[in-house]
């Protein structure tokens, strides 16, 4: 038995954990908001300065594949909006992009003449380091409708239903 409630107990800190862990974020909060911003304010980079991002976290782009793609460039590449030698190149149409480390993703359109009218994306992630020694505030709070319904709050809440589920089951 003792056994056997470690391996549950091992599982719901994995479960906790993965439910935990990563998010996926829909750029600019919906699905059509990857195209040339009407205003400054409107930009996805005024966007993108009021949410958090963490290792593992997903980037989501959602845009007409036909029409436009999402480029994953250099510092240099996209502060001249030169598309010609793009470290990554998606033009699916519904793009994912991970945040495999820390520091800051450089992303712009690859359709003519968008990055020059402001259809640029950066996007910084914290170190773990940064984020243990100044907590990032709650996503939830923040990040408002940029986080699909899962947002990692809800996860954990529902990582640890299912943990008390698992545990009222180890008890029968
Ligand atoms: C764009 O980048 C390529 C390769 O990195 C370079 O050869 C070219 O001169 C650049 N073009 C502009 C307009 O900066």
């Amino acid at each position: 038995m003792a056994v056997f409630s470690r391996a549950i107990s091992a599982f719901v800190v994995l479960l906790l954990f993965s439910f935990s862990e990563a998010k996926e974020v829909l750029v600019g909060g919906k699905s059509d908001a990857w195209k040339i911003p009407s205003s400054q304010s409107d930009s996805l980079n005024q966007w993108a300065g009021s949410s958090r991002f963490r290792i593992g976290d997903s980037l989501v782009w959602k845009y007409d594949g036909a029409k436009d793609s999402v480029l994953l460039v250099s510092k240099e590449d996209y502060a001249n909006c030169n598309t010609s030698n793009p470290i990554e190149e998606h033009k699916d149409g519904n793009t994912k992009v991970k945040l495999d480390r820390s520091g800051a993703f450089y992303f712009i359109s690859g359709a003519e003449g968008h990055c020059q009218k402001g259809q640029k994306l950066v996007v910084v992630v914290l170190s773990p380091r940064h984020a243990v020694i100044s907590p990032a505030p709650s996503p939830v709070e923040f990040e408002g409708p940029a986080v699909a319904p899962t947002s990692s709050a809800t996860r954990l809440q529902s990582g640890l239903m299912v943990a008390l589920g698992v545990f009222a089951l180890g008890l029968f």
